[in-house]
């Protein structure tokens, strides 16, 4: 388990009606550094996801993030506490120029030099502020969604599929910066690429069927004889 617990996950489960998709998820994050959560489709990545960010309650289990008891907390009070969220779907806001999505990821108090920053880390974005996200490409899109994410000044970032339908070209440009910002911050990737999530992260959890499968050090995870079983479809 990693040292230095900032969001502490014991004994969580979730679901959508009766159906229960999470269970007896206990997962430590520290408080630098990059997570992987790994999982084939459909094991329970994005439902944790939603559950640590509040979108989703949690009927059983409890959620500790810097030493505080955020279980019965709203989404917008996680947030505020420094939980950012870049979702799998629906990231940006499609008809809002990529200027107003940066602005609500601000929360409209506009910091001229937090903007600039977020552009220096991903200068594409800067070509196109006044473009509609909607017409963003692919891997465009996910950059406006991480540095959304990241003008709230996030001390925990949740990315649930950063690269998903990302050309080839530009993943390595996103895993880079990605690397870059969990030397500051703690980064949670969730990541069909294995290669990409394990050079992000120094530790991972694979869910199998909603439960927890293994865990361990990218590397020990990475050579371990079970894992291509728990990825398979
Ligand atoms: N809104 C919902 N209502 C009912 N069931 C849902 C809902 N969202 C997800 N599920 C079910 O919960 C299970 C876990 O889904 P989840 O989206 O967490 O998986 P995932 O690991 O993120 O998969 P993927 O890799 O495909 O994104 C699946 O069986 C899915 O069908
Ligand atoms: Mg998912």
């Amino acid at each position: 388990m990693p040292e230095q617990t900032f969001l502490d996950i014991r004994h969580l489960e979730a679901g959508y009606g009766r159906s229960q998709v999470l269970f007896d998820v206990n997962i430590s994050i520290p408080w630098r550094g990059g997570v992987a959560v790994l999982g084939r489709n459909g094991a329970g990545k994005t439902t944790l996801m939603k559950t640590i960010v509040g979108e989703l309650a949690s009927p059983k289990g409890e959620l500790f993030f810097d030493g505080r008891d955020i279980t019965r907390r709203r989404t917008e009070e996680r947030v505020r506490s420094g939980i950012g969220y870049v979702p799998q779907e629906h990231s940006v806001f499609a008809r809002l120029s990529v200027r107003d999505n940066l602005a609500v990821g601000s929360l409209f108090n506009v910091d001229p030099a937090a903007v600039d920053r977020i552009l220096t880390i991903f200068p594409k974005l800067g070509q196109r502020l006044d473009q509609p996200a909607g017409t963003l490409s692919g891997g465009e899109r996910k950059m406006l969604a991480i540095g959304r994410a990241m003008l709230g000044d996030p001390k925990l970032l949740l990315l649930d599929e950063p690269t998903e339908g990302v050309w080839v070209g530009v993943i390595e440009e996103i895993t880079e910066r990605l690397i870059e910002l969990a030397k500051q911050i703690a980064v949670v990737i969730v990541e069909q690429h294995l290669d990409l999530a394990l050079r992000v992260a120094d530790y991972a959890y694979v869910l199998d069927r909603g439960r927890v499968a293994l865990q361990g050090a990218a590397g020990e995870v990475r050579s371990d004889p079970e894992l291509l079983r728990y990825l398979a479809p």
